[in-house]
This record gives structure tokens, C-alpha cells and sequence, in this order.
């Protein structure tokens, strides 16, 4: 099937962007959800694509050579996205095997815990595919179980939200180990699919500044607190079920000084009066969108203003943004204006972006989701 695209779209393409929208569609055949299409710009093969009518983004490219699209061209996609990590290995049990774009596989998603795999499918595409994405991921990974969840971003592309074993058994509660720490974690409820595997790095980077006294906001299971192993820590987060998680995780770390407080961060600001020499600050993402950017830069700001009040000089900042509408730049602007309000001066410690298993390709700007900055007050 051959799906005619504008101009726009052809120059994009060139580059390897890998998205074609609705309005970038000048002539397409009656598809269903997630067919194989030929992307053609002047008459000229461009690409091979996903294409669902139902979607905005309507075509997704699998490949920029003409190629079969068969088991055999999953089966290579998955060993390269498996090989990729195998230094991970050696840090954790418990990391991303397949990032969708970024592995050149649009909409699939595989994490490994262990001896399971947690599967997220975002694209009819990759949907009509599942069957043999799961004998290959069996049969080159041999896991104990496959458990799929997807999420309302399914519905985008016209397909339902899933939760549901795929394949084997499936051990709910699942002892993460990452340099050394442990964390439980819940496969079928924890979010995403079950920890923010996307952190690893820089709980390491920032956790080798905690000292005296940390404040872990937006904690979930405690990461970021953990890791810094201070004297004493205050993890604050409002999940009822994080909470509990965070409760088991510091005994399996031995952490012994700690305060879990169950409470929305804005309303935990307005109040404290403690001080601390690292806090960080890892929020869900406020703006999904660009529409929704000024009410999250207004909610920033307000988290930024509030934590420099509580931190003491040479103490360390560190701010998160998981949403591609705030930037690392966006960071940078609001922690120096919030900074002249604190009266106080601020050094760039370090530049943290998502782990290497959630790649960052260039050519797919929206690939890098996870940035932030780790600040010294002084
Ligand atoms: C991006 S996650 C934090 C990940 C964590 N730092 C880690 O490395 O695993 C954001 C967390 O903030 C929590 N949360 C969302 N809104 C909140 C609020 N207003 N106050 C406190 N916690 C909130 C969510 O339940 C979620 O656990």
C-alpha cells in the first residue's frame, strides 16, 4: 500500500525523524490500524511505515529500506536492542530492553525484571504484531513470564487498555537490585511498568552528595533517598501505595533514620520548617503538552522558591523535568530566577538526562523525555 506524503514531511524524514502527521498525508488508501505502508514523496520510495488513520501521528516508520516486515526483521531489531544492554548486566537485574523509536521498534515497549518481562504496546502497528513479538522475546530470552500493561495512551491509537499475563507465571512483588540497593517493587500494580527504571544513573550521581540531612520530594519508592544513605532523610510522596513501598525499601537498605510523610508536595512546602543539604525534586509531568506549559512552569517555580528556602549554603539541589515541554533550559531559567528571589547564587554540579537503556537519538528530538540539573547553593 502506498501512502502519498507532503514536502514537509519528505525533508523531515531525510533526516530520520521518524513521525509523519495527519496533515502531512496527501493521499492514503482505505488502511486499517496499524498496516504496513510505503511512504512515497514525487512518485520515490521514502520509507516503510505503521500507518493508522485513527492516530495524529499518522505514520511511524519501522524501516527506510524496502525490506520485509516479518519475523525475521523483529527477531534482528530485538537481539540489536538486547545487545545494546548487556553491560548493564553487571549494575542490575532490572533495566529497559526495547524503547520504542529509539530502538527503532514504534510503540513497543520491554523492560526486564529479572527472569520476567513487563510489556507495554502503544501502536496498532506493533498490536498486530504482539503474537510473534512474544514467541521471539521467548525464545531469545527464555523468561520465566510476560506481562503486558498499557495505559489510556492506547487509546490514541484505537486500541483498548490491557492489563494481563501474556506468557508463564508472573511474581507480583520483585526485588529490584541496582548497584547494590535493593527495591521492591509490585509488576502488575507499581506504575509504569513498575519502577522509574529511567533514574538509575543519577540516583547514583546525586546520591553521592547526600550527607547530613536529604529531603527526597515526589519519592515514590525512595530512590533518590536511598541512595543518598544520609543521616537522616524525609521522603515525602502521596501515593498511599509508594508510601508502603518506600516503608519496605528502607528496611531492605538498612536505612535507619527516616520520615515517610504521606502528604501533596505543595502543601508539604507551605509548611516546613526543616532544613537540609540535599533535596531533590522529581515531579510527575505537570505539562504533557506546549498548552499546558505555563501552569507547570507556575508550579515549578513555587516547588523551586519553596526548596531553596530549606536548603542550606553548599547544599545541593537537584530538579527533574520527565516532560518534554520542560526542558533542561526551562530548569536552568526557572532555578536562576528563583535563586535571585532566594538571594542566593547557584552552580551547574552536573547535566542529567534519562539512562543509556531509554536512548537519546538525535534525530528524534522527543526521545530525550528525561532531563535535569543538579544544583550547588552557595
Ligand atoms: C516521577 S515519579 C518519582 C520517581 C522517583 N523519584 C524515583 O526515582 O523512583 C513522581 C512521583 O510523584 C508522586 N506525586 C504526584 N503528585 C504528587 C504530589 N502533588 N505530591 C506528592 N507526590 C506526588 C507520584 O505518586 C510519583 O510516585
Amino acid at each position: 500500500m502506498r501512502v502519498e506524503i507532503t514536502k514537509s514531511a519528505y525533508e523531515k524524514l531525510k533526516k530520520f525523524f521518524p513521525w509523519v502527521y495527519k496533515n502531512e498525508i496527501i493521499k492514503a488508501p482505505d488502511c486499517n490500524p496499524g498496516d504496513v505502508v510505503d511512504l512515497i514523496y514525487k512518485n520515490e520510495y521514502v520509507a516503510t511505515a505503521f500507518f493508522n488513520p485513527l492516530s495524529k501521528i499518522s505514520a511511524r516508520v519501522i524501516t527506510f529500506e524496502k525490506t520485509h516486515i516479518d519475523k525475521e526483521f523483529f527477531k534482528e531489531r530485538i537481539k540489536k536492542a538486547i545487545k545494546k544492554r548487556e553491560n548493564l548486566k553487571s549494575i542490575t537485574n532490572s533495566y529497559r530492553l526495547i524503547h520504542s523509536e529509539a530502538d527503532f521498534l514504534p510503540g513497543l515497549i520491554v523492560d526486564r525484571y529479572g527472569d520476567y518481562l513487563v510489556i507495554s504496546v502503544t501502536t496498532a502497528g506493533i498490536e498486530n504484531f504482539k503474537g510473534i513479538i512474544v514467541e521471539i522475546l521467548i525464545d531469545l530470552l527464555n523468561p520465566k513470564g510476560i506481562y503486558e500493561k498499557g495505559d489510556k495512551i492506547r487509546e490514541k491509537e484505537g486500541l483498548e487498555v490491557i492489563s494481563q499475563k501474556l506468557y508463564g507465571e508472573i511474581e507480583d512483588e520483585f526485588v529490584i537490585i541496582e548497584n547494590n540497593k535493593k527495591f521492591l517493587t509490585n509488576l502488575i500494580t507499581g506504575q509504569k511498568t513498575g519502577f522509574f527504571l529511567d533514574q538509575r544513573k543519577n540516583r547514583k550521581i546525586v546520591g553521592d552528595y547526600g550527607n547530613k540531612k536529604t529531603l527526597d520530594l515526589f519519592a515514590n519508592a525512595g530512590g533518590f533517598g536511598i541512595y543518598a544513605n544520609a543521616n537522616f532523610t524525609k521522603f515525602v510522596e502521596i501515593s498511599a501505595s509508594a508510601c508502603s513501598l518506600i516503608e519496605k525499601n528502607c528496611e531492605l537498605n538498612n536505612l535507619k533514620n527516616y520520615e515517610i510523610v504521606k502528604s501533596d508536595v505543595f502543601k508539604f512546602l507551605e509548611k516546613e520548617k526543616e532544613t537540609y543539604d540535599l533535596i531533590i525534586i522529581d515531579p510527575p509531568a505537570f505539562a504533557k503538552n506546549k498548552n499546558a506549559k505555563k501552569g507547570a512552569l507556575k508550579g515549578w517555580k513555587y516547588l523551586i522558591v519553596n526548596s531553596l528556602k530549606l536548603l542550606e549554603k553548599d547544599g545541593y539541589l537537584a530538579l527533574f523535568s520527565c516532560s518534554h515541554s520542560i526542558n533542561q533550559k526551562d530548569l536552568l531559567d526557572l532555578a536562576l530566577s528563583s535563586s535571585i528571589i532566594d538571594g542566593s547564587y547557584l552552580e551547574v554540579v552536573e547535566f542529567l538526562k534519562q539512562d543509556i537503556d531509554h536512548p537519546y537519538i538525535l534525530n528524534i528530538p522527543n526521545s530525550l523525555y528525561l532531563t535535569g540539573v543538579l544544583l550547588r547553593k552557595f
